[in-house]
């Protein structure tokens, strides 16, 4: 039998303050100290983190039906539901990957590549030359726009949108303490704080209440991700509970921007940094778009923007973390595991392994060109996670991100404020601790004629 290595840490309290202040240094520090599996405490929580392409293979593969959700996947009830998929094992949580599945394929999502073009070049079209931009606030305005308008068929326009967004806002920070946390406290308790998520929440769930009303009363497939899971029946003819369809559709609403936007405010301010990465990045899109807008056939031939995306989600993976349990005791490659134990798989940290990401922090996307995509073991790159939880909507993420990128890159370059460095924060997902650059527009001045060639 191996040995599960302890980090160094205090006796009293474990590594409670670290995950607290710094809780990617301390996640790296586990992974240099300990090796393929290392473990840590937080609290009253014995966390064990796999470090190593293998043994996540193997757990998230072989092992993966041996493994719950847990503690970390139940963090989230309070907000997205007790039926939200990211808490569920077994039979309810095939259930809404059931009931989803036909939202997310290829077919359908073709029919979303248009309105996220359109909003994209809406999008470009608003910035002026020279202005400053907060670049993650803007990607979360744009892919907050596209999810409400393919997944609800909800026009983000009107009255309403600021309570909406004041209320979205206050949930995705409660998210973040407790990820910060692990240990949740109950909405109940009488905190100030609780008050005002339980009204964000009350706010949501009344207007997805009136979302799920209007479509039943509808009664016709809009073409939308909850016109989906109204129609759904399983074998015996039933429909999703009233509870079923507000979680899953919480989640995915939740899931389905914060993740993209991130990525995307990633992406640019990286670009911002490497500016002959960028530049062929432009030279790409404008020499297959020549200015219009991308439509899924472009895809396939904008492989670099598809490899800086790639990248992009390497070195900034949104869910920088999650967690599983094991439903009974197993063992893995000689370790052994205990049921009930927390385990933390990092993309953060997996992303980083400097056997397989040679110089692993310089940014790189020819990591990314398909044969040495295809050398890369099984289990070393995991943005959109593995297993029975993978993420449902990678095909829609990629296929937005891919389409944003292009459009934008053949119009704007963003560039960094001088002296601008910025670090990540890891809250509810992976954030930039500052995000302002400055809009350039590159109306008729092509970076294919070398007008703002950089190299
Ligand atoms: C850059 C974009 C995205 C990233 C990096 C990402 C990442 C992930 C990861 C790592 C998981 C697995 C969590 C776990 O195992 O506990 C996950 C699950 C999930 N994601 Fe995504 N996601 C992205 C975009 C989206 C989009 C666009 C949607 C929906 C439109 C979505 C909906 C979901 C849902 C519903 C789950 C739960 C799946 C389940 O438990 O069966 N995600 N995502």
């Amino acid at each position: 039998m191996k040995i599960v290595k302890r980090v160094r840490e205090s006796l009293l309290l474990g590594s409670a303050l670290e995950f607290q202040r710094d809780r990617l240094g301390l996640m790296m520090r586990v992974a240099r100290e300990c090796g393929e599996m290392g473990a840590f405490r937080v609290g009253p929580l014995r966390i064990i983190q796999v470090n190593s392409a293998r043994l996540t293979e193997a757990l998230l593969t072989e092992h993966d039906s041996m493994l719950s959700v847990g503690a970390l996947g139940r963090l989230f009830v309070p907000v997205l539901g007790e039926e939200s998929p990211l808490a569920l094992d077994g039979e309810p949580h095939m259930r809404f990957r059931r009931a989803s599945a036909p939202a997310f394929q290829p077919k359908r999502l073709i029919r979303y590549t248009q309105p996220m073009a359109e909003f994209a070049d809406q999008f470009q079209r608003g910035l002026q030359d020279g202005a400053t931009l907060n670049v993650e606030a803007a990607m979360v305005q744009l892919s907050r726009n596209i999810i409400a308008k393919t997944f609800f068929d909800e026009s983000v326009e009107g009255e309403g949108v600021d309570v909406f967004s004041a209320a979205v806002d206050e949930v995705v920070a409660y998210l973040a303490r407790m990820t910060a946390r692990l240990v949740p406290i109950p909405l109940s308790w009488p905190l100030e704080s609780n008050r005002r998520v339980r009204a964000a929440i009350e706010v949501l769930q009344s207007r997805l209440k009136q979302l799920i009303q209007q479509g039943r009363e509808a009664g016709v497939d809009r073409g939308d991700f909850l016109s989906m899971l109204l129609m759904f029946r399983d074998a015996h003819g039933n429909g999703l509970s009233e509870l079923q369809l507000q979680s899953y559709a919480m989640t995915t609403y939740f899931g389905g921007y914060v993740t993209i936007a991130n990525t995307l405010a990633w992406l640019w301010l990286t670009l911002g940094a490497h500016p002959e990465i960028r530049t062929k990045l432009e030279q790409e899109a404008e020499a297959v778009l020549r200015g219009r807008l991308p439509t899924h056939e472009d895809l396939p031939k904008l492989p670099y923007a598809l490899r800086v995306i790639k990248e992009t989600l390497r070195l900034y993976p949104p869910l920088f973390l999650f967690g599983r349990e094991p439903a009974g005791d197993l063992e893995v490659s000689g370790y052994p595991l205990r049921k009930g134990q927390v385990l933390l798989f990092s993309p953060y940290v997996l992303h980083r392994d400097p056997e397989l990401f040679p110089e692993p922090e310089r940014f790189e996307p020819d990591r990314f060109l398909p044969e040495k995509e295809k050398a890369l073991p099984r289990g070393a790159y995991i943005p959109f996670g593995w297993g029975a939880h993978a993420c449902i909507g990678q095909r829609f993420a990629m296929m937005e991100m891919h389409l944003a990128v292009a459009h934008l890159a053949q119009h704007l370059t963003f560039e960094s404020l001088p002296g601008a460095r910025t670090r990540p924060l890891a809250l509810a997902v992976l954030k930039p601790d500052s995000a302002n650059m400055v809009v350039r527009r590159r109306n008729g001045e092509s970076t294919l004629l070398g007008a703002r060639g950089v190299g």
